[in-house]
């Protein structure tokens, strides 16, 4: 039976357009703060062979997976985890419940990246304005950025003030493209922003790589041993656990999969539009940018400036301490330097505004395909939800409770939903079946051995990835073990009531549906 929806889907407008989208959506903060740092930190060029490898054996076929359950849900008027495992287990009743990941892990994310997103179109307009031309020294630009994130009140700043003025204007201009729509928003978005984006990262690369020596008075301080610093492999990091675990997690939250993300966006394909190589072109994109401009700008340039021991400090501090602290100091130090911070930072705020909108399309589809609200009521309803958990954030990012929100959406949940999606693909539907759909419309045919690789390869890759996290780190994170301030528990056991929450309204609303006749029973043999 298939259900009665007089409901017409968007669809993208071109083919570019869709694959811009989604290399919009995985391309972000996590290209140009993330990759570097973590490359820098697990082996340097070592880190790429676990890195290449995940790519290969869990992005580029989770990616495909995506995208043809997405197209297929589409057709089926579900663009969700939920609608679409419900058709594929053939109106099994628990399948529906198993989407709620799907559409947890964005929207969670959604609520602290908005929030980031603002702080780098703040530091592109202090760029332009000298906001922080007398911070010179480190310790000066960690105190103008931890006073400006609301972590402390210091002379710079006293209140969160320009902080909330810049997550509202970030703000207005993500729910304006949500919107707008799929056409009219997204894909206008990433249409203009993608190319701007490139020609920055280019501009920046560029830069960084003719710095020679900065400093004639450190000859060791250059570009050629920034370079080495970065690739060299250093091969007994490999031998770590943690260095895979890591490189694993990079691939996930840099290609976004996983999420639902992809899914949501899929589902306004036509039917017989390509998905093989529109997934292969969009994945690629974003290696290119991640590997080429984001390996070669930040972490290098902090170690031509500053030598390859502080850059490994840099490195450890982790992404926002050289994206916010390090890199300021560094374009203080060359001549237009406030027109490359400026640069840098629209960098940033384009990746990320590219992302944020992805990252809400899952919880608006949703809305609108199961509780069939208008595009309206789901965008006001989603960004009222978002601004109330993001103003929860602003005033307790101190106590940790952005890092909590991450780890659980960012980290823990896209494993634990691609597993979901995974498992759908390749045994709920059937391999030999979910090659038919991925392949229905393919501008290039699939290596057969993906078959393999989604049957047996992906899915152990992605419980054995679970296991050895809930074996080692379970226990210590969920008992809050090494936050000793009080205060900071409390504060982090809020966060997880919203999430809590958020899972539950999630729940709820499938309920809901369900009751609504959203997901009725399906005769066999028709999916
Ligand atoms: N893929 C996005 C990023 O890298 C979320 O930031």
């Amino acid at each position: 039976m298939t259900q009665s929806n007089t409901k017409v889907r968007e669809n993208w407008g071109s083919r570019i357009g869709v694959i811009l989208a989604v290399a919009g959506s995985a391309v972000g903060l996590g290209n140009f703060l993330r990759f570097p740092t973590q490359a820098a930190v697990n082996g340097g060029g070592a880190f790429m062979i676990p890195y290449l490898l995940a790519m290969i054996l869990l992005g580029i076929p989770l990616a495909w997976v995506e995208w043809t359950l997405g197209r297929y849900g589409g057709q089926h008027s579900h663009g969700t985890g939920p609608g679409v495992y419900h058709r594929l287990a053939k109106g099994r009743p628990w399948a529906k419940y198993l989407g709620i990941a799907a559409i947890f892990a964005p929207t969670v994310i959604t609520f602290y990246y908005v929030y980031i997103e603002g702080w780098t179109l703040a530091f592109s307009y202090y760029s332009l304005t000298g906001g922080f031309k007398d911070a010179i020294a480190a310790n000066e630009m960690s105190s103008f950025f931890s006073g400006f994130i609301g972590a402390e009140s210091n002379s710079y700043f006293h209140n969160h003030t320009p902080a909330i003025v810049f997550f509202l204007i970030v703000f207005v201009i993500n729910y304006f493209v949500m919107y707008k729509g799929i056409q009219g928003g997204i894909e206008k978005l990433t249409r203009i922003g993608m190319p701007i984006l490139i020609v920055c990262g280019i501009l920046l690369a560029i830069r960084v790589l003719t710095l020679g020596t900065p400093d004639p008075a450190f000859p060791d301080r250059n570009v050629t041993n920034a370079l080495g610093f970065m690739w060299n492999p250093n091969w007994s990091a490999l031998s770590d656990v943690k260095v895979w675990l890591a490189a694993t997690g990079q691939i996930f939250f840099s290609l976004s999969v996983g999420m639902g993300c992809i899914m949501a966006y899929a589902s306004y394909l036509r039917k017989d539009d390509d998905v093989v190589l529109s997934s292969l072109t969009a994945t690629t994109t974003n290696q290119f940018v991640e590997v080429v401009l984001g390996g070669s700008i930040g972490i290098v340039a902090a170690a031509a400036f500053y030598g390859v021991a502080q850059a490994q400090s840099i490195a450890s501090s982790g992404s926002f301490s050289l994206g916010f602290i390090t890199m300021p100091l560094i374009f203080e130090q060359i001549p237009f330097g406030g027109f490359f911070a400026f640069v840098w930072f629209l960098l940033l705020f384009i990746a990320g505004v590219t992302s944020s909108v992805s990252l809400i399309q899952p919880a608006i589809t949703f809305l609108k395909d199961e509780l069939d609200l208008s595009q309206n009521q789901a965008v006001t309803i989603m960004g009222i939800v978002n601004f109330l958990v993001t103003a929860f954030l602003v005033f307790t990012i101190q106590w940790g409770t952005l890092d909590e929100m991450d780890f659980w959406a960012a980290t823990v949940c896209p494993v634990v939903a691609a597993t979901i999606m995974v498992f759908f693909f390749s045994y709920v539907l059937g391999i030999k079946q979910g090659f038919a759909e991925m392949e229905h419309g393919a501008a290039i045919q699939v290596p057969r051995i993906f078959r393999f690789v989604l049957k047996y390869i992906t899915p152990t890759y992605l419980v054995v990835l679970l296991v050895i996290w809930i074996s080692t780190e379970w226990w210590s994170v969920v008992t809050l073990e090494k936050v000793a301030d009080s205060a900071a528990r409390n504060w982090i056991w809020g966060a997880r009531a919203i999430l809590a929450a958020v899972a539950v309204t999630i729940g709820w609303i499938v309920v809901h549906a369900n009751r609504a006749g959203k997901f009725p029973q399906i005769t066999e043999g028709k999916r």
